[in-house]
């Protein structure tokens, strides 16, 4: 059902639709008047048992597509886990869209935890992964299983990390102690930036041969999926049909067992980078910053708040505190019968305010 909706949309061509309501009322008024009902279908049809590794395995061998988005906060996940996204990847892009650094090298555990712990409080369904921040798994195998423990004490479901063969060790360490693990290879974000910076992998032979063995070698170690981020299309095939596991891309084309995209990005919020794999399903900066601007211009020309938002006591007691203050004033009127004169000759309670 869920591929039936994507194909459809991709019929439309170039329209994005920013909003289901938006969508619905399209698809009412046009030549595909299924669309409506496939999906409000589509939600009645979720499974709402949540998801475990061996379900996103069963997956690739029922060949469904799996549906990963990045999410690093209460809101955002609430809304991905009622949708029906298969998993929520807590990464550590995290640092970039939520956080302002220029990479993911600065984030670090602390960091990481948080988002983690809002996104599982958010999720019923969905498999959360929480992504391993540079550093927190370089320092030795048990630091590593530390880390990777405290990622799941907070509320992750499994964790990933970035590296082939020279990680096999380490993720080895990890699932002997029972922390499912996710491999990431292709582009590596932490390291890039240091070595080559981004580029797109799997261009030359040597490039795929050396992809191919980091997969197996992942596979082999016992990882229950593997991200592949710009990866040439070819090689991104080859990998996906070598493997029992499923291969979730990220600018790796449509081979992949599954796809992940930022979630920033797709949204139109996050606008310091823009790859080319990135399709924006919505445009909320823009939507954002009409409402910003909006909320600006009422409240500077006291449009709002409006009635509408505004709490009132019953009349009655209004009325109450009106006679009593009216009261009030006549008690101390009489008080001062000889009103005393201030230094600048205005009588207090004349009405007249000194300033
Ligand atoms: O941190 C992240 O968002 C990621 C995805 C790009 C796969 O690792």
């Amino acid at each position: 059902m869920k591929h039936r909706i994507v194909y459809e949309r991709r019929q439309w061509g170039n329209n994005t639709y920013h909003d289901k309501n938006k969508l619905l009322s399209k698809c009412e008024s046009s030549t595909h008047p299924n669309i409506a009902d496939m999906i409000s279908k589509n939600r009645n049809h979720i499974d709402q048992r949540k998801l475990t590794v061996d379900a996103i395995l069963s997956m690739k061998r029922k060949q469904e597509k799996i549906c990963v988005l990045t999410s690093y906060d209460y809101c955002f996940a609430s809304i991905c886990d009622r949708e029906g996204i298969d998993m929520l990847l807590v990464g550590d892009s995290g640092g970039m869209v939520m956080l302002g650094y220029e990479s993911t090298i600065p984030v670090n555990m602390q960091e990481m935890m948080l988002f983690c712990n809002a996104v599982a409080r958010a999720t019923k369904r969905a498999l959360v992964v929480g992504d391993m921040p540079f550093g927190s798994y370089q320092i030795g195998i048990q630091n590593a299983i530390k880390n990777s423990i405290s990622l799941i004490k907070s509320g992750c479901d499994a964790v990933k990390l970035e590296g082939g063969i020279e990680i096999v060790d380490t993720v080895k360490a990890m699932i002997s102690v029972g922390v499912p693990v996710m491999g990431h290879i292709g582009l590596k974000p932490q390291t890039a930036k240091l070595w080559q910076g981004y580029r797109i992998q799997g261009k030359t032979v040597e490039s795929a041969l050396k992809l191919i063995a980091d997969a197996k070698a992942l596979e082999k170690a016992g990882v229950f999926s593997i991200v592949l981020e710009m990866v040439t299309d070819e090689v991104a095939e080859i990998i996906t049909r070598n493997l029992s596991i499923p291969t979730i891309g990220i600018g790796s084309g449509s081979s992949c067992d599954g796809q992940v995209l930022v979630i920033h990005d797709m949204l139109g919020i996050y606008k310091n980078i823009s790859p080319k794999f990135v399709k924006h399903y919505a445009e909320l900066s823009e939507t954002v910053s009409d409402a910003v601007t909006n909320y600006i211009q009422e409240v500077k020309s006291s449009i709002f708040p409006a009635s509408d938002h505004s709490f009132y006591m019953d009349k009655s007691d209004l009325n109450q505190l009106r006679d009593s203050m009216t009261g009030n004033r006549k008690e101390k009127n009489e008080v001062k019968k000889r009103p005393a004169k201030t230094r600048n000759g205005v009588e207090p309670f004349s009405g007249k305010q000194e300033h």
